[in-house]
């Protein structure tokens, strides 16, 4: 496995870090190349629970180098933190992490200005993290960011400090909230550069080093699909690239690098803030995926909404970032439910609709054409070959399949490592 991207192909929180901790162990290299500490990676470890915002989810491998790449918006507090707690909990990334210095820095004011935003928007509130995502990645479109490299030379970064913060503060004012205190960030951010200081580096440089060599190289997307900039439910997006074809721009490795494209869905679908969702369910059903998935954010907490499986926007997700294979995940979660439904196309005013509209609003008012399958009353958890499971399960991971034109590469039946079926070539689809 050269090179390896793996994505999300839904509303994000579809399992990418479980996948990612699971390739992380023939991988050299494990590489974020969008987003920020917005993104919430649980790995599980027999009884341990890890949390990864910021380092990518190779950190849990003993032997991954971590990579933090130039597409990423980093938050130093956020991920110090990180880099302490998982050293007190026995896990060291002295050695085994590199930060790009062409990656720019989330600093306080950006997370203020992301909730001065979210007021200003009022009813039509995004629904954001409040990590300060949006405005980070803001000023660095409009050549107004500031990077790693500035934090690490603190003269540079005192000028361009005052010279970027002028604009915010004109809406900071407007929102009524207190003006940035620039001197109080630099103070501020002056010890949080030295600890990033050894871990800095020209990451591209080594990466183009390692794919030349060969060497195994797994590039981990945060979000998903339905949350990219350009391809998702616009305005209720993230600001970044969520797919593969962010992962050159994002680490400085050529488009053609990309060998293997692992798109991960859940078997149902979930989205926490606000924006179309066209298969939510509001009954029993999503009560039942909301507990049985424990559908709470992993970054903010807040409950997420749950429904069916929505294959318009997967599809899309598929054929867009041309994956090669698709990991099924949580398909335990829908053991015990009578119906499952799967949403093959939407109705707009009468009219079939294959492809997520452009317009949030007529996205929002699709209703779902729906397929009814049986369901299941087994408990899953313990299957590890695709025979294991009941027919209807069968029936319903094979539709997906056909459905997305791509092979499934696993199947999830649980949260911890070794719970899920591995699948290499996919189902045959007319066994
Ligand atoms: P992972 O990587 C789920 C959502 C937020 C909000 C929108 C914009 O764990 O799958 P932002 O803070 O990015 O400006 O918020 O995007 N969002 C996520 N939802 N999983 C995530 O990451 C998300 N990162 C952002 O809820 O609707
Ligand atoms: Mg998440």
């Amino acid at each position: 496995m050269p090179v390896t991207c793996v994505y999300g192909m839904q509303w994000g929180d579809e399992g990418k870090g479980r996948i990612v901790d699971l390739l992380a162990a023939e991988s050299d290299f494990v590489v974020r190349y969008q987003g920020g500490a917005n993104a919430g990676h649980t790995v599980i470890v027999g009884e341990e629970k890890y949390v990864l915002h910021l380092l990518p989810s190779g950190a849990i491998q003993p032997a991954t180098i971590n990579v933090i790449g130039n597409g990423v918006v980093v938050d130093p507090w956020v991920l110090i933190e990180e880099i302490d707690e998982l050293a007190g909990r026995g896990i060291s990334l002295d050695g085994r992490l590199l930060i790009s210095d062409r990656a720019h820095v989330v600093l306080p004011h950006h997370k203020t200005m992301d909730q001065a935003l979210e007021a200003l928007r009022g009813a039509d509130a995004l629904g954001t993290t409040s990590r300060g995502i949006g405005p980070a990645y803001g000023d660095k479109f409009r050549r107004a960011g500031m990077r790693v490299a500035d934090l690490l030379k603190p003269h540079r970064y005192e000028d361009l400090l005052q010279a970027n913060t002028g604009a915010w503060n004109a809406i900071l004012d407007k929102a009524g909230l207190d003006p940035i205190d620039v001197a109080s960030v630099i103070e501020e951010t002056r010890a949080v550069g030295e600890r990033l200081r050894p871990y800095a580096a020209d990451v591209t440089t080594i990466l183009l080093e390692a794919w030349k060599a060969g060497r195994p190289i797994l590039a981990e997307g945060a979000q998903g699909f339905g949350l990219d900039v350009d391809h998702g439910s616009y305005p209720f997006v993230t600001s970044s690239t969520t797919g593969p074809a962010g992962v050159s721009a994002g680490t400085g490795l050529p488009p053609r690098a990309l060998d293997r494209v692992v798109g991960i869905v859940k078997a149902y679908t979930t989205r926490v803030g606000a924006g179309p969702f066209p298969t939510k369910d509001t009954g029993p059903a999503g009560v039942h995926l909301a507990k049985a998935g424990h559908e709470f954010g992993a970054t903010t907490g807040r409950p997420r909404d749950c429904g069916w499986f929505d294959a318009v926007l997967a599809r899309r997700a598929a054929f867009t970032q041309g994956a090669t294979s698709v990991c099924l995940m949580k398909l335990d979660c829908l053991s015990g439910m009578d119906e499952i439904k799967l949403c093959t196309a939407y109705e707009l005013d009468g009219v079939r609709v294959d492809a997520p509209p452009a317009w949030a609003g007529d996205w929002e008012r699709c209703e779902p054409v729906y397929e009814s399958f049986a369901g299941w009353t087994e408990d899953i958890g313990g299957a590890r070959r695709f025979e294991d499971l009941p027919a209807t399960a069968q029936t319903y991971v094979r539709r997906i399949q056909e459905i997305l034109e791509t092979p499934v590469e696993v199947i999830s039946v649980g949260a911890e490592r070794e719970r899920f079926i591995p699948l290499v070539e996919g189902i045959p689809v007319g066994v």
